[in-house]
């Protein structure tokens, strides 16, 4: 009777970790806070509460593998099955899957995409159990051998099926801006940070397909994908076919965030713990 698997009623958070520490750790316990805060579900857990159940389930992974942590809170068990509810008490469902490494040199050939009309709702930008419209464009990607369907809603290219998208053009480096429409990714954040870093032009605004087609660069982002180099969309190849150069240099600092990140979580999970009862 839980209504996370009745009606898909319930938000959902994919920390990815590193030698056991969380990468993004904050963000993604803001992002989750503000999910249920979207549906009216009240946060089973603090802070630290989050972290402990994470170090927990990380602790049983003993060959020490990069793990995701999936993690869900549904609204809860109901007697009956009907559309509305009572005051529940949420359901927490934990679990975690080791992440792909993403070699450099095995990526410099890029991966393929399709493209699709974003048919999905207007709230994108909370992060949703129910995934219907995302899996199904993402079946579609699979069975035409891509890795991943770039979707645009009135002409305006928005995100993946489960990534944001990016494009460069005479070295500017576009993403579509926070809104309605998309997620608003972790990696996303951490991707536009490491391109200011380096003093790298960034602009969030839209774009439209025909500047998706005629990018430098496309590239896809998320916790499990990191950055990947879209080179190949609708079977045309975006510019010469290969990964390009901001996407090598994008590639290394985003490796090197998670390095800091190693030496730095100690210090991460202390401030978070000071914090916690906020
Ligand atoms: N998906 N957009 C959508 C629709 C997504 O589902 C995701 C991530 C992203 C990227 O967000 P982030 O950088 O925070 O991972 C953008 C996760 C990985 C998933 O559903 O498994």
């Amino acid at each position: 009777m839980d209504r996370g698997f009745l009606f898909g009623d319930g938000v959902y958070e994919v920390f990815p970790t590193y030698n056991k520490n969380i990468f993004g750790l904050d963000s993604h316990l803001n992002r989750l806070q503000d999910g249920l805060d979207a549906i009216n579900i009240k946060n089973p857990h603090s802070k630290s509460e989050w972290i402990n159940l994470i170090n927990k389930l990380l602790s049983f992974d003993t060959v020490n593998t990069n793990q995701a942590i999936y993690l869900q809170v549904s609204r809860g068990c109901d007697k009956d099955r009907k559309h509305t509810h009572g005051d529940l008490k949420p359901t927490v469902y934990l679990q975690s899957t080791s992440i792909l490494p993403r070699i450099k040199d095995n990526l410099l050939k890029g991966k393929s995409a399709i493209s699709r009309d974003d048919i999905r709702w207007s709230q994108c930008n909370t992060k949703a159990t129910s995934l219907l419209a995302n899996i199904m464009y993402a079946q579609e990607a699979k069975e035409n051998n891509a890795e991943e369907a770039i979707l645009c809603r009135d002409g305006i290219v928005t995100e993946g099926s489960s990534s944001n998208v990016f494009i460069v053009k005479n070295n500017c480096i576009f993403t579509h801006p926070k809104s309605p429409n998309i997620l608003p990714g972790i990696t996303r954040e951490i991707v536009i940070d490491c391109a200011k870093n380096l003093n790298l032009k960034v602009k969030e605004v839209t774009f439209n397909k025909n500047a998706l087609m005629s990018a430098d660069e496309v590239w896809i982002t998320s916790s499990t994908r990191e950055i990947l180099p879209i080179t190949l969309i609708d079977n045309l190849k975006i510019n010469t076919g290969n990964a390009g150069p901001l996407w090598s240099i994008i590639y290394d600092s985003y490796q090197d965030s998670k390095n800091a990140n190693r030496s730095n979580s100690g210090r991460v999970f202390e401030k978070i713990k000071s914090t916690a009862k906020n």
